[in-house]
């Protein structure tokens, strides 16, 4: 949190930053601001380069902060907070404490008045609360169902928490095809896939912004079945499956036939995706198109993928 960062007798330097340079009026995204630059201050690589419109002399990233919208401060005040940024102190407590690993997933179950909010630490406790409870919600990221919530003051009686079982964020590049646990966040995918799998790395610096990256699984976004996932046209062109896991047993789906409408699936109550599997090897070529009102942070209003072999100039394993 933004109290966390500094307090008002002692700021943060991104606190200071934004402060000396004008870069907060109402101060209703500052907080947000002030902890995705925070992210992008203490990022272990970054470092003095070449600056270009998207790149302070700092090294700082600008696409650490997209997504945060301010309405009344405009953006250059903020940007010249985030490029005039030097390097954490050596003892900066924050600093010293990103070296250590995340603390682990700790067992909650929360009783609210309008509702209960459990985090089940394995699969097979997440399975049999989803099949006694079929009014529970699965939720990873919560990009999707967070929406609904902040917008649509939507609730659920039961929401299960699934973003931090081990079980699905298995990542392995090592077999006859690559698995991608469903709770994987894409920036990690981006990071470890994004090189073996060029489809991805196209793919992915379009998708949302780096901040909702961050939290964005792909099974949340295949599970939601919605329209504008980006996801599925290049997991379709790469002939992709979904193996759905429930507390009676696994399948695995072919993506072709995963989707049956608008936000529907052949996925059944008290079934969760487990894990994405791309086939390999891949095809020869490929390539992702994404059309949208803006560069970044837009959903599509057409998205196209496509994966094809070419023998001796021919197409062939058009998808
Ligand atoms: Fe008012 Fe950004 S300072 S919205």
């Amino acid at each position: 949190t933004s109290e966390g960062l500094g307090s008002p007798d002692d700021l943060h330097p991104v606190q200071q930053q934004l402060a000396a340079a004008g870069g907060s009026q109402c101060g209703y995204c500052t907080p947000g601001f002030a902890c995705a630059m925070a992210a992008e201050f203490y990022r272990a690589d970054r470092g003095a380069g070449t600056p270009d419109a998207e790149h302070g002399a700092n090294g700082f990233d600008l696409h650490a902060i997209g997504g945060n919208l301010c309405r009344c401060t405009g953006y250059r005040p903020i940007r010249d907070a985030a490029f005039a940024l030097g390097m954490p102190r050596p003892d900066d407590p924050l600093r010293e404490r990103l070296t250590e690993p995340a603390p682990p997933a700790v067992a909650t179950d929360v009783h609210a008045s309008d509702g209960r909010f459990v985090r089940p630490t394995s699969l097979d406790d997440a399975l049999q609360l989803l099949r006694d409870e079929p009014d529970a919600l699965a939720v990873a990221g919560s990009t999707d169902w967070g929406v609904d919530v902040n917008l649509r003051a939507a609730r659920a009686p039961l929401v299960v928490a699934i973003d931090r079982l081990p079980e699905l964020r298995v990542l392995d590049l090592t077999g006859d095809r690559i698995e991608i646990g469903a709770a994987v966040p894409l920036s990690e995918i981006e990071r470890r896939v994004g090189l073996r799998v060029p489809m991805l790395s196209e793919l992915l610096p379009r998708f949302a912004s780096r901040l909702i990256r961050n939290r964005a699984t792909l099974g949340g976004n295949l599970g939601t079945a919605s329209p504008i996932g980006d996801a599925a046209p290049p997991l379709l062109a790469l002939g992709a499956s979904v193996v759905l896991v429930s507390a009676d047993g696994e399948r695995e789906v072919d993506l072709a036939d995963y989707f049956t409408g608008y936000r529907t699936s052949v996925r059944r109550r008290g079934e969760l995706i487990r894990t994405v599997r791309i086939p390999l090897p891949l095809a020869g070529v490929t390539a992702f198109h994404k059309i949208a009102k803006r560069r970044f942070d837009d959903i599509s209003s057409v998205a196209v993928a496509v994966a094809l072999d070419l023998d001796d100039g021919v197409a062939t394993n058009v998808r």
